[in-house]
């Protein structure tokens, strides 16, 4: 049997390996200091495993590439951002201001992003957002520093709209937590359902992260309509499922969900879960090389199944080695490394996808079955689809 390498082990391999691969280009880097990366993001709270998955994807790629990116080391400052965006403009300052880092990748939460893009338009410091899909940030927050390897938020919520109108759905309430990432999700819902011929008789929400849906559900039996649709994530997306199907919701009225529902939740939420549709950029079962060789590493890497998250952190790197590659390493040519980032087609084990001018990805939305623990990706729900960075001026 092959002996599995404990994860730091894994990664060194990995790295050793890109290093000859990588001596070429590191040239001009020589000399330089090391490449100072702030990772600001969830370790602690609902969204937790989240964090892990980015940072875990994020390091995956660095290591592929022998633990240097274009030739330059990278030095980790790291930030717990506890999902809490009272704590978030604090956070973000200590990277920024305490440790002067040269590139923040973070965050998670929707309303912890937005204080870390308003502080980084201030600072100039350039931010990839490895998840958050707060619309603003590649719409009136958009700015020539700021870049997304993830999502908008309008995005997977427009492409779920789309696959309930195309199963005939004709009535539709939706439940998420209150704050941007549940209501922007929502909205893109209902543009595609009801320009679909759908219409969304009613929005149910309660407070992040709170996980007390009952009187929520009992509002839903009693209005039935023929489909839900929900955001919810991580450790309050479990519960979801769990007490939806427990309510006996899930045999009358269909359950739907922009792919976070189902994602890195599977194995916690079992039986509950079973035969749920979703759309998501990402999706078990691609079967490209790409994917099949990432999610290979990932595994021995970590001794854990990639998700949606670990992908996104992974393309955070992938984006910053591209934008770097451009420059040879040298950092201060920022409007070149980013005009490369803006060019760059990022090989992403999601499938291949450029970003828009606003610098959020173009990509193709999966439509996603679970089965036993996996999102099998069975069609397409929308193909190649950009947010409208409505707002956006760059
Ligand atoms: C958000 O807050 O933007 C978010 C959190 C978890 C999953 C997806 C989006």
């Amino acid at each position: 049997m092959t002996k599995i390498p404990a994860p730091q082990t894994a990664l060194h391999l990995l790295a050793v390996a890109a290093l000859t691969a990588s001596a070429a280009g590191s040239a001009l880097a020589q000399g330089q200091p090391p490449l100072k990366v702030g990772l600001m993001l969830p370790a602690t709270g609902t969204f937790a495993a989240l964090g892990t998955a980015i940072e875990n994807g994020f390091r995956l790629h660095v290591a592929e590439q022998g633990g240097k990116l274009a030739g330059r080391e990278i030095q980790y400052f790291k930030v717990d951002d506890e999902s809490d965006p009272a704590k978030a403009t604090d956070n973000v300052n200590k990277l920024i201001k305490r440790d002067n880092v040269d590139v923040i990748v973070g965050t998670v939460h929707s309303g912890v992003a937005l204080a870390m893009a308003r502080a980084v338009k201030e600072s100039k410091t350039l931010l990839i957002v490895p998840n958050a899909g707060a619309d603003a940030i590649t719409g009136p927050l958009c700015a020539p520093n700021i870049v997304r390897s993830s999502f908008s938020n309008w995005q997977p919520g427009y492409a779920t709209g789309v696959m309930a109108a195309q199963k005939g759905y004709k009535t539709a309430m939706t439940i998420t937590w209150n704050y941007a990432a549940g209501s922007e999700t929502v909205k893109g819902f209902a543009e595609a359902f009801e320009k679909g011929g759908g219409k969304v008789l009613q929005n149910l929400n309660l407070p992040f992260p709170n996980v007390e849906f009952q009187a929520l559900l009992t509002q839903i039996a009693s209005q039935k309509p023929d489909v839900v649709f929900a955001f919810f994530a991580g450790g309050g997306a479990v519960k979801f499922v769990k007490d939806y199907d427990a309510a006996g919701l899930k045999k009358s009225i269909p359950l739907m969900g922009s792919g976070f529902l189902t994602d890195g939740t599977l194995e916690a939420q079992g039986e509950s879960a079973q035969g749920l549709l979703t759309s998501l950029h990402y999706a078990d079962g691609l079967n490209t090389p790409r994917d099949k060789g990432f999610r290979s590493k990932y595994a021995v890497t970590y001794k854990l199944q990639p998700d949606v998250y670990a992908v996104q952190g992974y393309d955070a790197a992938q984006i910053l080695a591209g934008g770097l590659a451009a420059v040879k390493g040298d950092f201060s040519q920022r409007d070149a490394m980013v005009a490369a980032m803006r060019k760059m087609t990022v090989d992403s084990p999601r499938g291949k996808y450029t970003l828009s001018a606003a610098h959020n990805p173009v990509q193709d939305f999966y439509i996603r079955q679970v089965k036993g623990r996996e999102n099998v990706m069975t069609g397409i729900a929308v193909k190649v689809l950009p947010d409208p960075a409505r707002g956006c001026k760059m």
